[in-house]
């Protein structure tokens, strides 16, 4: 058991892009920090879009994005769209305490419902999901199609 600090979650800054950088990479999507950055910018700019980090003892370990999605054949919700705790802090309460400040988020925008889709071989994260009350709901198949761009 560690004897680090509680996890403070507060809102990400664009101070913090290296670091949401260096844990992306741990995600499985590596981005040069300057990248991060102007995606963070973005998302800081928009009301409908939450990015929040948990620091202890002042290092960043971990970061979550939700997002409110509006939908035509739903009621508008919240999707989880990225999470990633530090591997040396996992199984702390880091997860638990990045979700449970975005469902804070999603409850004060009278959002009703939190989703999210984990690839199943993110296989900590099944467990995790089903000890925060989350229901595993379908199995999907995901599709991707490269355009070419004109310049
Ligand atoms: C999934 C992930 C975010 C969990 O973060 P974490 O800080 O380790 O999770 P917590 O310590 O807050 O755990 C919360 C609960 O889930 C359980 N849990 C977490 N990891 C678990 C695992 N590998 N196996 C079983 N249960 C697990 C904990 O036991 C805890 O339950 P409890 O509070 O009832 O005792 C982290 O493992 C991670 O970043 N994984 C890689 C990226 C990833 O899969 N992201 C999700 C993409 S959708």
């Amino acid at each position: 058991m560690s004897d680090a600090s509680p996890p403070l979650v507060r809102p990400a800054t664009a101070g913090d892009a290296p670091r949401l950088a260096q844990l992306s990479g741990q995600l499985g999507y590596p981005v040069a920090a300057d990248t991060i950055a102007g995606r963070l910018t973005r998302l800081l700019g928009r009301a409908g879009d939450v990015v929040l980090v948990a620091e202890t003892d002042g290092e960043v370990v971990g970061w979550v994005h939700g997002s409110e999605q509006d939908l035509l054949e739903s009621a508008t919700r919240c999707e989880l769209l990225g999470l990633v705790v530090d591997a040396r802090h996992r199984t702390r309460g880091v997860g638990r305490r990045l979700v449970a400040a975005v469902e804070s988020w999603a409850a004060g925008r009278g959002l009703e419902l939190v989703s999210v889709r984990s690839n199943v071989s993110r296989t900590e994260s099944h467990p995790f999901y089903e000890r925060l009350g989350y229901s595993r709901v379908k199995t999907q198949h995901a599709y991707r199609k490269r355009l070419v761009l004109r310049p």
